[in-house]
């Protein structure tokens, strides 16, 4: 397939590029706008490479994706493009709905009009709001609780619109928490691991007991590329690590296997709207034959010692933009907050 990859400079996406390329035929098109998550060098290594072509550009950008899509003769879109940090939602909710709904909106349009066979939205597990108990089923409600999640389940529900009404053959993923290598550091594994690395304090929202359920983002590439090949159109698929755990739980485990104190540990004042709980049902995409197959601690453990073993791709973003954020969200959280056992 020649695939119109977006946000593909980004952590998820650029994880799915490499997997797609290595494993099939495809050419990719990665179109990514470089704001401030977007790293080129996520993808340094296929400068050359015969079947992949990068373009900066922004998905809100019609008469871009237009031609894109005509000179490539694309056949599929899988749309990795997104603003996604909970946290900057708060700070700065319209871009969020920007990129995530305009943007995925010009790409379906674009798509129906130009022919495209397949469009797939990856979407998220926060669209389904806080879960106190049981599981999310992907027919639930949806009770997003956050501009981000809200915009998230706004582009969502937008690509389902598409097979009701046009039946453009769209399908959508909605992924729990992923991590591994090349993570921006302001989401809560890579924050916690490069702090402890050099001996910071680490911010834990509230009481540290929220849940989240991760999932290794080779797990969740993996099901994406299930759900591409195989998934039935107009069909929504959540994936899911089947990995629970709290996040003061992580961040011990994060200390312990870093070999630092417990010291570090700070609880905060919490992030508002804070889901308290996520976790989802993947049966669904189980009876594609996906199922995940990196055990939390294993994946933990590799996801750790790639932070240890590539500090300047951090240490560089640590010190750019990156800073004035973490100064305006955490200096005066951090003062004032109590330390673990406290
Ligand atoms: P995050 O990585 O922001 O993902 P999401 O909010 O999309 O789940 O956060 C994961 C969990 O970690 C979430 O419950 C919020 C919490 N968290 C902290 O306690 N401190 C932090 O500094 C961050 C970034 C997150």
């Amino acid at each position: 397939m020649n695939i119109l990859l977006t946000g593909g400079a980004g952590f998820i996406g650029s994880h799915l590029v490499h997997r797609l390329l290595s494993r099939s035929e495809h050419h990719i098109v990665t179109l990514d706008a470089l704001r401030y998550s977007g790293n080129l060098a996520n993808l340094g290594d296929l400068d050359g490479h015969g079947r992949h072509a990068f373009v900066r550009g922004d998905i809100c950008d019609q008469p871009l994706v237009e031609a894109l899509i005509r000179e490539h003769r694309i056949e599929g879109i899988i749309n990795c493009a997104a603003e996604t940090h909970v946290d900057r939602s708060l700070l700065d909710p319209a871009s969020f709905v920007r990129t995530n709904v305009v943007g995925t909106g010009v790409l379906l349009e674009a798509g129906r009009r130009a022919g495209v066979r397949r469009f797939l939205q990856v979407s998220t597990d926060e669209v389904y709001g806080s879960v106190e108990t049981g599981m999310s089923n992907e027919g639930d409600l949806l009770a997003p609780r956050s501009p981000y999640s809200a915009s998230k389940a706004g582009g969502d529900v937008l690509a389902l619109s598409y097979w009701a009404t046009y039946r453009f053959p769209v399908v959508v993923t909605r992924g729990t928490n992923t991590y591994g290598p090349n993570q921006y550091p302001e989401k809560f594994i890579p924050l916690f691991v490069t702090n402890a690395i050099d001996d910071q304090l680490l911010p834990l929202y509230g009481d540290g007991r929220q849940c989240r359920d991760w999932l290794a983002v080779e797990d969740h590439c993996a099901g994406i590329e299930q759900v591409l090949l195989h998934g039935e159109a107009g069909t929504v698929y959540n994936v899911g690590g089947g990995n629970e755990r709290e996040n003061l739980t992580v961040a011990e485990q994060i200390l312990a296997c870093l070999g630092k104190s417990k010291d570090l540990l700070r609880f905060v004042t919490d992030r508002p709207g804070h889901d308290r709980r996520c976790a989802v049902d993947c049966s669904r995409l189980r009876g594609l034959g996906w199922s995940p197959q990196i055990p939390f601690e294993e994946g933990l453990r590799a996801t750790l010692r790639w932070y240890q073993e590539h500090e300047s791709w951090w240490r560089r973003i640590k010190s750019g933009e990156f800073r004035q954020y973490y100064e305006e969200q955490y200096r005066r959280r951090l003062e004032e907050g109590t330390a673990c056992g406290s």
